[in-house]
């Protein structure tokens, strides 16, 4: 999703986490995007105007009649909207919008918005369970407004339960899938990603450098585009991305075993993680010890299943079955073998063992062969972008 060119409606409501909509804010710029704060008389009360001002470079709208050099500037505003997103959204502001009141410069602009709106309700936790509430969330939603639950924790008014304004970061996450097109929509998807672990002893393993950041951003970016994905992953510290179906592995057999129980449902196979090729034949139960009299340590390895290759064995032509080779050299030549040899519509190859590209960096840099012979280049970018513009090449190649 670029948000370039995009221009996002944000409306502040009065809540204490009026602070957290300046988070967005700067996120939705850092993305791009051309922002315009419309904030109401008691968000005022929370967080300055200026703040949203400075960060946003543009006017706030607070006032119809004292703030704009136009009269109709709040049509503008809404006219130029591609997506609106009231956050913190307060159960009186619900209520506003949800009965077509327009009083203030915030709801009187939404009723003119015809772009998506997602509304992010924070309030106190039995104000928010309230039927009155309650039954104005599900208005909106009737009307295709999209609400996004509140967390739950500790309220500023020192209760617990749902109430809290989510996390800015996740709140732009899901306003970047509310503006994708949802060209994968009705497809399954199975990603694997990460490393596998081997154990030599308790202690120690077998392993490789694989953070999951690839196979992630391919999860991510599919389930944004209307997939529902399922992810096979090996141990990593990320985070799931939202609205994918994260399934833990450890070794290559797990992973095998679990790709291989998902693999009829999936219509798109894409096979990131790095697996391990070898594991110790005898993992030991107890550590191994350190003998002064014995320099060298072998451990015997034996060979672990070629998981892609299974599936490429026992995919059937409706399937599209993805692979990546991390190559160090000659990657034309390994790829489009690997692509060959395990019977894969398509292969992404990098470069691994540069800080910028393959392994553990934010960023790759990846070539694309299809079976047909044609090829793609993708120049060095953040992995987020590799992933849409592999997941577009096979909506594609698949018709
Ligand atoms: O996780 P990151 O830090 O973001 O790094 C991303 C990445 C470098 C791991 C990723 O971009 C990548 O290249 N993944 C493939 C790594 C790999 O194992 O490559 P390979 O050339 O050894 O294997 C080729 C293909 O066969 C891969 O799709 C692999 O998943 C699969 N394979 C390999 C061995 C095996 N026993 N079973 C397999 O399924």
């Amino acid at each position: 999703m670029d948000f370039q060119n995009k221009h996002i409606l944000l409306g502040v409501t009065g809540g204490i986490a009026a602070y957290k909509a300046v988070e967005l804010l700067r996120l939705l710029k850092k993305a791009g995007a051309n922002v315009n704060v419309i904030m109401t008389a008691s968000a005022q009360k929370f967080v300055g105007k200026t703040t949203f001002e400075v960060l946003s470079e543009n006017p706030v709208l607070s006032d119809l009649f004292f703030d704009t050099e136009s009269s109709v500037k709040h049509i503008d505003l809404a006219t130029r909207a591609d997506a609106a997103i009231i956050a913190p959204a307060t159960a009186n502001t619900i209520a506003k919008l949800a009965h077509g009141i327009a009083d203030d410069a915030l709801s009187t602009t939404l009723l003119a918005v015809t772009a998506p709106v997602m509304i992010c309700p924070s309030m106190n936790t039995d104000m928010y369970q309230n039927i009155r509430v309650q039954r104005n969330l599900d208005i909106l939603e009737k009307d295709g407004w999209q609400i996004l639950d509140p967390d739950s924790g500790i309220l500023a008014c020192k209760t617990v339960g749902a109430g809290r304004l989510p996390d800015p970061g996740f709140i732009f996450d899901r306003v970047e899938a509310m503006l994708t097109k949802k060209d994968l929509n009705g497809r399954k998807i199975l990603v694997s990603a990460g490393p596998t672990v081997e154990a030599i002893d308790p202690v120690r393993f077998v392993s490789n450098h694989s953070s999951g950041k690839m196979g992630y951003a391919i999860a991510g970016a599919a389930e944004k585009r209307g997939g529902q994905v399922t992810l096979v992953s090996g141990p990593v510290s990320l985070e799931s991305p939202v609205g994918v179906d994260r399934i833990d592995v450890v070794t290559c057999e797990e992973m095998a075993l679990q790709m291989l129980a998902n693999l009829d449902q999936a219509d798109i196979i894409i096979k990131v993680a790095a697996v391990a090729d070898y594991k110790p034949i005898d993992p030991k139960t107890s550590k191994i010890k350190k003998k002064d009299n014995n320099k060298d340590l072998s451990i015997l390895m034996a060979q672990n299943p070629d998981i892609l290759k299974r599936i490429g064995k026992k995919k059937t032509k409706d399937q599209f079955l993805v692979g990546f080779a991390a190559e160090t050299n000659d990657l034309e030549k390994n790829a489009v073998m690997k692509m060959q040899k395990k019977n894969l519509d398509m292969i992404a190859a990098n470069i691994v063992g540069s800080t910028d590209s393959g392994f553990k960096a934010d960023t790759n840099k990846v070539k694309l062969f299809f079976r047909d012979g044609s090829f793609v280049d993708i120049p060095l970018m953040d992995k987020n972008k590799v992933a849409n513009i592999l997941i577009g090449h096979i909506i594609d190649k698949m018709g």
